[in-house]
């Protein structure tokens, strides 16, 4: 079909995206325990935020559930999600005596152990987050309840009333730095001698991805940003796109999500990913492009990452040899 020639299209893509350490980790631990006492192996919450990960790990063997209470007693391991649990799940997993495996992203224990050393020190903490999100009741659950107290936004720290006494913050790894800096300006405000943690709660992989994302929001005329609607750090990349000058941002799962006709009239758009999205999907997404433009690609990188996690202690030990 010698048709008109496809329009150009411009495509940017945010350096780093997609997957973090502490997620790349997480689903290693599933497939290596899977690898190591084979299926089921249990997993507590989708392991990361994302579907395609999920529907992945369950081909080869892995049984999501949301409580321990669903998984019987035969003996299969159970991995905790990349997001953090409160302390009584592992307490029931030890009572029932389960053999788990910790995926909690080592920068969220950080903050877990942040917090207990605060209350420690007997302060209350003011914990900036996401109600209902899977970390938040995970940080919550560090601590006994009341110590802790949720601020979701600024109007929230204008308002809140902690108990009398010292005063600490923490907050979720996946926050925007601007509305998370907005929100600690009027709680420093209020209590000026709020303690903050030892070093940033909000992690690497959130900070780069959202400074990747502002490098090119104000040469894009619409950002793609491929994560799962329930991903907090892909939810707010689109919120930082559009807040960064991009007039338009869009939230898509996969390339079968989106529609390319978004893009027409326009002569650059940009792509990223949130940190449990794999590249395959951007793959996919630019491939939906390629159908209807012809496609230049710019790689715009902000920062390198080398960072790398071990494995829990479980899947270190070299596995026991059959008999
Ligand atoms: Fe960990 Fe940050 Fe990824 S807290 S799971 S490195 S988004």
């Amino acid at each position: 079909n010698q048709g008109a020639p496809r329009p150009a299209l411009k495509v940017l893509l945010a350096g780093p995206r997609g997957f973090c350490a502490g997620v790349d980790r997480a689903i290693k631990i599933v497939e290596q325990a899977l690898d190591r006492w084979g299926a089921p192996v249990y997993v507590r919450h989708e392991i990361v935020h994302n579907r395609f990960v999920v529907e992945g790990l369950q081909a080869k063997g892995a049984v999501f559930v949301e409580e321990l209470d669903e998984i019987p007693d035969d003996g299969q391991p159970v991995v905790f999600s990349a997001h953090g649990v409160p302390k009584s799940v592992p307490a029931a997993a030890e009572a029932r005596q389960m053999l788990f495996l910790d995926a909690t992203c080592p920068l969220v224990s950080k903050v877990h152990r942040e917090a207990e050393r605060h209350h420690a020190g007997g302060s209350h903490i003011l914990l900036v987050g996401h109600a209902g999100h899977p970390e938040v009741i995970g940080t919550m659950g560090q601590l006994p309840e009341g110590s802790v107290t949720l601020v979701e936004d600024a109007e929230a720290a204008a308002t809140v009333q902690p108990p009398e006494g010292p005063l600490a913050y923490a907050t979720q790894t996946t926050l925007s730095i601007d509305d998370t800096t907005e929100v600690l300006d009027v709680l420093r405000a209020r209590f000026p001698h709020l303690s903050a943690p030892v070093k940033e709660d909000i992690c690497y992989a959130t900070t780069n991805r959202q400074a990747a994302v502002k490098a090119i929001a104000e040469r894009c005329e619409l950002i793609v940003v491929v994560g799962a609607p329930n991903s907090s750090n892909s939810v707010r990349l689109r919120e930082v796109a559009e807040k960064a000058g991009c007039p338009r941002a869009v939230l898509i799962q996969r390339g079968r999500d989106f529609d390319p006709s978004l893009a027409d009239g326009l002569s650059t758009i940009g792509i990223t990913a949130g940190a449990s999205a794999p590249e395959v999907l951007v793959e996919e997404v630019i491939a939906r492009l390629r159908e209807r433009f012809d496609v230049v690609t710019e790689d715009v990188t902000v920062a390198e990452e080398r960072i790398v996690f071990n494995l829990p202690r479980p899947l270190r030990a070299p596995a026991p040899t059959a008999a």
